[in-house]
């Protein structure tokens, strides 16, 4: 099993004075229990929202706030310090980041610890802005952000939502799985690669109604299309995303089209492919649906004794396109690898991800996953067992270094 990326890893979370401060508590949570090393360090604003003590006690590190330290914190001598947070750190995250924090780093301002020591870094940023609404769109504030960007600073941008003034719209902090998986993402050394790139992905299972209660299904969790969603979107890509009957969370900012039967997936396909650089068909498509529908419950009574299917199409095989690079899943019990060749030619496919769902900790419903990757000249990379948004990034960058 390949290690969780955190595992080990250094990571300085800077938090400054915004409402958003307490869904740090949960950010530090999370990159601890992933095995990150985390020390903190707030602004003085930070202190009117959240104490030293909370973050002291989930990161199990001393909390540095003042630039000058009146007694040796953390081990590092009093001068010098800033620098060695600034060695010591595989990523900084400043989460959140307000609207005068991200002026001074875009500026380069040291008044206090947070930014002094983001300015001594020798590893990535992350930012994960957070602000009212007018705050956060204000020229200042878009401009500064920009400059930041083009810095290679990763911006994790604020959402639109409920926001603490009361008004509705962007600014607030992006949540926190969000902004782990930005960590991820840089802490594998990818960066924003896809950007420009459009991308439609499919994902989860059909269901196929026999009547207003029942149908024919599969074990697709959708796990693995919305991971790839996922990566994809923090690598810059525009995607659009067809989803089957499944319910898992994803950014707010990745456009959905929810379907229910193959069916409906095959239109939603049509009607979105075009334009597209490239489309990777994740989902578990029914390959049979009940001939006929019943509009009212079938009861007990009726003594059904069996159900006639007719084929759905093939949502692969049906497809008309030129330029746009086809990414196909085989889920295979057995022949695995002949399976895939089969499919990757019969539905002329540019890459076929060939997935094996009795191995130990690979195919529905688990986090992890074991895929082989075969492409077109039929050469094969076998991956290790590693967590599916591990697995997306693996196979977008295959896709980026074939396509695009
Ligand atoms: N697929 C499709 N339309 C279908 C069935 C499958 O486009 N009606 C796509 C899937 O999204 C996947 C690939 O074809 O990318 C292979 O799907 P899979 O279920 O493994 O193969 P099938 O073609 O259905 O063959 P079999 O069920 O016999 O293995």
């Amino acid at each position: 099993m390949k290690p969780d990326t955190f595992k080990d890893k250094k990571i300085i979370v800077g938090i400054t004075g915004g409402i958003a401060a307490y869904k740090s508590c949960y950010l530090i949570r999370g990159l601890i229990s992933r095995g990150a090393d985390v020390k903190v360090i707030m602004t003085p604003s930070a202190l009117q929202f959240i104490t030293p003590l909370t973050l002291s006690a989930l990161s199990g590190n001393e909390v540095i706030v003042n630039i000058f330290p009146d007694n040796q914190q953390n081990g590092t001598s009093a001068g010098t310090w800033h620098i060695e947070y600034g060695l010591w750190a595989d990523l900084m995250i400043v989460a959140p980041a307000t609207v005068n924090t991200i002026a001074k780093l875009s500026y380069g301002i040291t008044d206090n610890a947070l930014t002094t020591v983001a300015s001594a870094l020798r590893c990535p940023l992350i930012i994960a802005p957070a602000a009212d609404m007018d705050m956060y769109n204000s020229p200042a504030n878009m401009e500064n952000l920009e400059r930041l960007r083009k810095r290679d600073v990763f911006i994790v941008e604020g959402e639109s939502g409920f926001l603490a003034s009361g008004l509705t719209g962007p600014g607030r902090m992006a949540e926190v799985s969000k902004i782990i998986d930005a960590a991820e993402t840089v802490l594998s050394g990818i960066g924003t690669d896809l950007t420009g790139k459009k991308i439609l992905i499919t994902a989860g299972p059909t269901f196929e109604d026999i009547d207003p209660v029942r149908f024919i299904g599969n074990r697709s969790s959708g796990k693995m299309g919305y991971q790839i969603a996922k990566a994809a979107f923090l690598r810059g890509a525009e995607i659009t995303l067809i989803s089957g009957p499944v319910n898992l969370p994803l950014y707010p900012e990745i456009k959905i089209q929810k379907v229910r039967s193959a069916s409906e997936m095959q239109a939603a396909v049509k009607s979105n492919i075009k334009g597209k650089d490239i489309l990777i068909m994740a989902a578990a498509v029914a390959d049979y649906r009940p001939s006929e529908y019943a509009s009212e419950k079938i009861k007990k009574e009726q003594k059904l004794k069996s159900i006639t299917l007719v084929e759905n199409d093939d949502i692969l095989k049906s497809l008309k396109v030129k330029s746009t690079k086809i990414i196909g899943f085989a889920l295979e019990t057995e022949n695995a690898v002949k399976n895939a060749f089969k499919k990757l030619d019969s539905k002329n496919l540019d890459m076929i991800i060939l997935n094996i769902p009795d191995q130990a900790g690979s195919g529905f419903e688990f986090d992890t996953n074991k895929v082989t990757i075969i492409k077109k000249d039929k050469s094969q990379t076998e991956y290790e067992i590693q967590s599916k948004f591990q697995t997306a990034n693996d196979i977008l960058t295959e896709i980026k270094s074939l396509f695009l």
